[in-house]
């Protein structure tokens, strides 16, 4: 997210014109997920109260808070593509991901809405249907998962 959208939203939250659960949620939406840097930045740059902004995190269920990381998946893992998704292509990923969180962070998404074209992943903000067999996908991924080679 850039500067000046987060400064525009914690303006909105010091305005009243939303709380600061809004703010988070809408860091959210804007970003895809809510990282560790963002906090980091509303508790120190932004002096917002760090109490709250815990408290607000531990109580809502639809925010959640990633490390900061190189590429972001989100995974749909409602019902639908949950059946969908070959175990022994996400096996690998979870392992990279455990291993390499500051790369590769994977954000477990329930349903997406579009179950018929699933199984579903956001990939750095580009939405991918049909994922287990989605080239430009399977592409992406194995960069990503390349850089191991290089790393190790
Ligand atoms: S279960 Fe994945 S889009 Fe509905």
């Amino acid at each position: 997210m850039d500067q000046d959208r987060l400064a525009f939203l914690v303006l909105k939250y010091q305005k009243g014109e939303i709380s600061l659960k809004r703010l988070l949620l809408d860091i959210q939406v804007f970003e895809g997920h809510l990282k560790q840097s963002h906090l980091v930045r509303l508790i120190q740059d932004f002096k917002l109260p760090e109490d709250e902004l815990k408290h607000w995190i531990q109580i809502t269920r639809s925010l959640h808070v990633v490390k900061d990381a190189d590429h972001y998946l989100h995974l749909c893992k409602g019902n639908n593509c949950s059946q969908r998704w070959k175990q022994e292509a996400l096996e690998p990923l979870y392992a990279y991901a455990l291993k390499h969180p500051d790369h590769l962070q994977i954000i477990i998404e329930g349903c997406m809405g579009l179950c018929e074209l699933g199984p579903n992943a956001i990939l750095n903000g580009q939405m991918y249907e049909h994922a287990n067999t989605h080239a430009s996908f399977q592409n992406q991924l194995k960069k990503i998962l390349s850089k191991e080679a290089s790393t190790d």
